[in-house]
């Protein structure tokens, strides 16, 4: 007999963000809600549900592999009804102690935004929101890669947003447009490192945009379409750990060489929504690549 999935839904500790922590703190949300109830990206497919119990287990052993890392997890509350909230990365954009919260394009995710904003706001950030009619995605479509912040657009997120974001936390913004439906956030497709270094998938973005990524970050890394589609720029990069998906054995090889330490965990139940590691945690403290963050 398996033993029945654990739910946590009860158990939340509710810890919140602290700034005097040292250590990468990252926020996750338990799948006690998880599923795949409507089909908003062409990874979701209402036939082919997730195995709930192995949901839950792949994403317990995520969060053990981040904490091994020398991660501390938060956890904010499940939802009933809101089967997407496990993807954190979406609540926000972090910079420094202010959040730019989410909007979110499809009416399904819109009932994320409150209990994102509850839990920011509770943790000590400024929230700050973008105008109604204007789609900002978090973290799953603007990432820092040094003092620059890569930003997606067109498929979620609205590139009108993106210089007001610039504006606000007077940072450079280059927008990527994405072209390809599968890679539908910039979190899919490009996964800074550290300044300087990313991983990108380039068949993604158009020629601007590979251009523009070429020539500022140094060291770029293509990711083969084999690897991509098993979400390998959707990593998690904790100190030098770098976690992603099973199925990226050459990027595992490229991370080695570059002196990472990769780790895989199977994530597909969480592929099926169209999300894997990243997607899966939202780094509060500022992510490796990100200057601000060592400055
Ligand atoms: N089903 C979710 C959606 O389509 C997946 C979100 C994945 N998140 C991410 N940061 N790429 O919105």
């Amino acid at each position: 007999m398996t033993a029945e999935p654990r739910q946590f839904a009860d158990d939340v500790p509710g810890e919140l963000f602290d700034p005097h922590d040292p250590r990468p703190q990252i926020l996750m949300c338990p799948p006690d809600h998880y599923g795949v109830e409507y089909e908003i990206n062409p990874w979701m497919k209402r036939d082919q549900p997730p195995d709930h119990a192995l949901a839950v287990r792949q994403w317990t052993d995520l969060r053990q592999v981040l904490s091994d890392a020398g991660a501390k997890i938060l956890l904010q509350k499940p939802v009933r009804g809101l089967p997407d909230l496990v993807f954190t990365a979406n609540a926000a954009m972090i910079y420094r102690r202010e959040a730019m919260l989410a909007r979110f394009r499809f009416s399904e995710r819109q009932g994320e935004e409150q209990y994102d904003a509850q839990w920011l706001l509770a943790s000590g950030f400024h929230v700050h929101r973008l105008p109604n009619d204007v789609y900002f995605e978090g973290a799953g479509d603007a990432l820092f890669c040094g003092d620059t912040l890569f930003a997606g657009y067109r498929i979620r997120s609205d590139v009108r947003g993106l210089q007001q974001i610039g504006e606000l936390f007077r940072c450079r913004v280059i927008a990527l447009e994405l072209v390809d439906p599968y890679y539908y956030h910039l979190d899919t497709c490009f996964c800074p490192l550290a300044p300087g270094m990313a991983v990108y998938f380039p068949e993604a973005f158009d020629q601007y945009g590979r251009d523009v990524l070429k020539e500022l970050v140094p060291e770029l890394i293509p990711i083969a379409e084999a690897e991509a589609r098993r979400f390998a720029c959707n990593a998690v990069v904790v100190g030098r750990t770098v976690v992603t998906n099973t199925g990226c054995p050459s990027l595992h090889r490229k991370l080695t060489e570059l002196g990472f330490t990769p780790r895989e965990t199977p994530l597909d139940e969480f592929t099926k929504a169209g999300g894997s590691a990243k997607c899966l945690t939202l780094r509060l403290d500022g992510e490796e690549a990100a200057k601000w963050k060592s400055a």
